[in-house]
């Protein structure tokens, strides 16, 4: 007996940036990825540089109709995509919008309907409008809120038919931390305060409750949700002082999700900007925007993160975005990132006791080096770590479901084998569906299925009864 609900949402995502190349191609404008070669962490180059291995990407731009069709093999319900802002407005400030941007998603959106997919779209992944950056330092400026409400006013009129659900911001509490990746904030962290990086933040929250305003006028019948990035915070040790400083880790991680789904700041941002000297500009307009909550509540989770009051006896790990301590209970990736399926059942019953909102699990995976083989005159690749990750992770969300949260679907992220966001880099896999391309940027771009396709399709078309 298979604990999902019959209509669950299987499938992948992918982001524009990391997948569909063509950065100058079809009318596009620069966004903050096609001058950042070595990934977040800089530097910041001029222009476009040959080394960046994102400005081909895997050129999803050209190949999108076989890509679909493979994702439709292995059986996907839903398909998690973002449009790039700078397809549709090149510099984020035209009057109008550009419309050989809007005809290639067009396709894009058909495709998926000709093989019964449902496209989930996020407006904003980490591809903020290069010119907006340079011109008003990203989202440190209240500029961008209507810039971008403007944006999503022409997507969800253009698709209002073909798309149904959507989230605003990948990861919007990543702004607040790494603002150049979140916000498109082109001064160095090192010379933001914390205020800085909130009040960017904040210009997102309220540009999200704008947004999920504007896209239910247009569509009552739209799903819009949130998405956060999602490392539960565990205490070291069960010391009050580390149980306590977890739990004020978390409240600045949870606090994103509280806005959009209770309309605004919880009773814990008083304390926790006092502690960081922060004090935010909220207009009265701003928390109208506040107001309009979401549908749903949807996460990436990829691990959970240990911390302690006093950091400095233990060993650090790594992480996806965040660096924690090392958790002597959990396995270890090739990243050097923990390994913890249970933590992905206990976030999702953390939320879901908080907020009772329906929700989607929008990004999980594990990044890994594969090793393609020939087999049978076709390349595939053994990938059993894969396969045992996302098992794991999934037995996990069926135990939610049992607890009783209402979860509605998964997409494990880079579905198909991507360009990372951190590294900007090939070798760093998560896909089902392994791309010839290697880390100096040489192959064919040719897809192959590798083991975990079979895999993941066998899931999908049993509904998780084999797992
Ligand atoms: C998430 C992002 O933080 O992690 C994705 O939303 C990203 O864009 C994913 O690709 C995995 O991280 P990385 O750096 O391994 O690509």
């Amino acid at each position: 007996m298979t604990v999902f609900p019959k209509d669950f949402l299987w499938g992948g995502a992918t982001a524009a940036n990391q997948c569909e190349g063509a950065y100058n191609k079809g009318g596009k404008g620069l966004s903050v990825q096609d001058v950042l070669p070595g990934g977040i962490f800089g530097p910041i180059t001029d222009g476009p540089t040959k080394d960046n291995l994102k400005l081909d990407a895997i050129d999803f731009y050209h190949r999108y109709e076989e890509d679909i069709k493979l994702l439709a093999e292995m059986g996907f319900k839903v398909f998690r995509m973002s449009i790039a802002w700078t397809r549709i407005f090149p510099t984020g400030e035209e009057e109008l919008p550009n419309e050989e941007g809007l005809a290639f998603y067009d396709r894009v959106f058909d495709t998926c309907r000709k093989y019964k997919i449902e496209p989930l779209v996020t407006l904003s992944h980490y591809e903020s409008p290069l010119y907006l950056s340079k011109a008003y330092d990203g989202w440190r400026s209240r500029k961008l809120i209507d810039l971008f409400a403007k944006y999503a006013k022409t997507v969800f009129r253009r698709y209002k038919d073909s798309v149904k659900y959507w989230v605003t911001f990948n990861e919007i509490n990543v702004t607040s931390h790494i603002p150049l990746l979140g916000g498109g904030v082109l001064t160095p962290r090192d010379q933001l305060t914390k205020q800085d990086m909130y009040q960017a933040a904040h210009h997102q929250l309220v540009a999200s409750g704008l947004v999920t305003k504007i896209g239910k006028d247009i569509n009552p019948e739209f799903k819009i949700g949130c998405m956060v990035a999602s490392a539960p915070r565990y205490p070291m040790t069960c010391h009050p002082d580390d149980v306590t400083y977890a739990m004020e880790e978390q409240q600045e991680l949870t606090l994103f999700v509280h806005v959009h789904a209770k309309g605004e700041y919880p009773y814990y941002t008083k304390r926790l900007f006092e502690q960081e000297d922060i004090t935010l500009e909220i207009t009265e307009e701003d928390k109208q925007h506040l107001k309009h909550t979401v549908d749903f509540i949807s996460f990436s989770y990829y691990n959970s993160k240990t911390v302690a009051k006093d950091p400095s006896k233990y060993e650090l790990a790594q992480g996806n975005l965040y660096r924690g301590l090392r958790n002597p209970y959990l396995e270890y990736s090739e990243w050097n990132y923990p390994i913890d399926p249970q933590g992905l059942r206990y976030i999702l019953n953390f939320y879901y006791e908080r907020y009772e909102l329906p929700m989607f699990v929008s990004e999980n995976g594990m990044g890994a080096i594969d090793h393609p083989i020939e087999e049978n005159g076709t390349l595939t690749v053994d990938d059993n770590y894969r396969i045992d990750f996302h098992k794991s992770h999934l037995i996990e969300v069926g135990k939610a479901i049992q607890d009783g949260v209402d979860v509605f679907g998964y997409t494990s992220w880079g579905c198909i084998d991507l360009i990372s966001a951190a590294s900007a880099q090939m070798e760093k896999r998560y896909g089902f569906v392994y791309v010839d391309r290697d880390k100096d940027g040489n192959g064919t771009m040719n897809r192959y299925p590798k083991k975990s396709f079979y895999w993941y399709k066998d899931v999908i078309s049993t509904n998780g009864q084999s797992l």
